[in-house]
């Protein structure tokens, strides 16, 4: 069958430019991306004669892997640029460095920037689609919508998120994917309570606030655990890592008070005794694994949204 789709923005910059109905597009697509992931030879040619360039100047294992598998099963060809390796070292700018990829012939670069607002900057530079892979504490809108994703699969919801009761706990404050996912939550109509100590919250939040974890806990379709930002704070903002763990932290006593039901998420990578202090093999909602193997799909479906427009090929897409 062909797939035909409402032709998005140039870019994907941030869940909130996406918008509910943007959302529930690239979700829509995900099923069927997921539905190409499980068969036996997982490639389409979908992008076939794109070319897909990942620009990451942070590190990454999910996201740069999980885009780069995208782009592969969807045939386009891939580009990395290695920042320890480029001439950026020799003192070329970000915007010569940006210029020059793009006189190669690149169709969509995938950035990751330590500074929040690099990938806007990029898209005004350059006619090339742009997608936001992480900017400072910004912007995550690819794991907010795999994050989306995975509550929608695991529930069986086909729609929006409508009632659901999600806490996401943590460090809000240095978080880009607290801000991505909760947006991506809220769009869908969920009920989002952020948990955190005051020091770990931005001065202005959307959603409902407690200090409380314990107040909360039985009450959850998901808890939403975040990693402490530890190369992100420049000075003690929690007494101990011991007591933000008997505070903030998914400890056995807590796991025993979760509803059975309730998915536990976590967007990796763990510090593992700090917000987890349990095997989260042995939780059963835990569908940490489930938001890595999603992230292939969502990400397939987000660069055929940007750059599938029906040419050169959408066959072997079902639709
Ligand atoms: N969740 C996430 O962005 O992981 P990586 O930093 O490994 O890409």
């Amino acid at each position: 069958m062909t797939a035909s789709h409402d032709r998005p923005s140039r870019s994907l910059l941030s869940v909130d430019e996406l918008g509910t109905d943007g959302i529930l597009r690239v979700l829509e697509l995900a099923d069927h991306m997921a539905e190409v992931n499980r068969r036996s030879n997982p490639k389409v040619p979908a992008l076939r004669g794109k070319t897909v360039c990942s620009v990451f100047f942070e590190d990454s294992t999910r996201t740069r892997l999980s885009f780069e598998t995208a782009a592969k099963r969807l045939s386009a060809d891939t580009m990395t640029f290695s920042v320890s390796q480029s001439s950026l070292n020799k003192g070329e700018s970000l915007r010569d460095t940006i210029d020059t990829i793009s006189a190669m012939g690149v169709d969509a670069f995938v950035i990751r920037h330590a500074s929040s607002g690099t990938p806007w900057q990029v898209d005004q530079w350059t006619t090339a689609s742009v997608v936001n892979a992480g900017d400072g504490w910004h912007s995550h809108p690819t794991q907010g919508l795999l994050d989306a994703y995975t509550v929608r699969t695991s529930l069986g919801r086909t729609d929006r998120l409508d009632g659901l009761r999600i806490a996401i706990v943590g460090d809000i404050k240095h978080s880009r994917v607290a801000r991505s996912t909760s947006a991506a939550f809220r769009l869908l109509g969920a009920d989002v309570t952020l948990v955190a100590p005051r020091t770990l919250l931005p001065p202005v939040v959307e959603e409902p606030v407690t200090e409380d974890l314990d107040g909360v806990i039985e009450d959850l379709d998901v808890l939403y655990l975040l990693r402490m930002q530890n190369e992100r704070m420049n000075e003690a903002l929690v007494p101990s890592l011991r007591e933000y763990t008997s505070r903030f932290g998914l400890t056995p006593e807590r796991a025993a008070r979760l509803a059975p039901q309730t998915l536990v998420m976590h967007p990796g990578p763990i510090n593992r005794g700090v917000e987890i202090a349990v095997d989260p093999a042995e939780l059963p909602g835990a569908v940490i694994t489930q938001q890595v193997t999603n992230g292939i799909a969502v990400r397939m479906a987000v660069l055929f949204d940007l750059l599938g427009s029906g040419e050169p090929s959408t066959e072997g897409i079902s639709r």
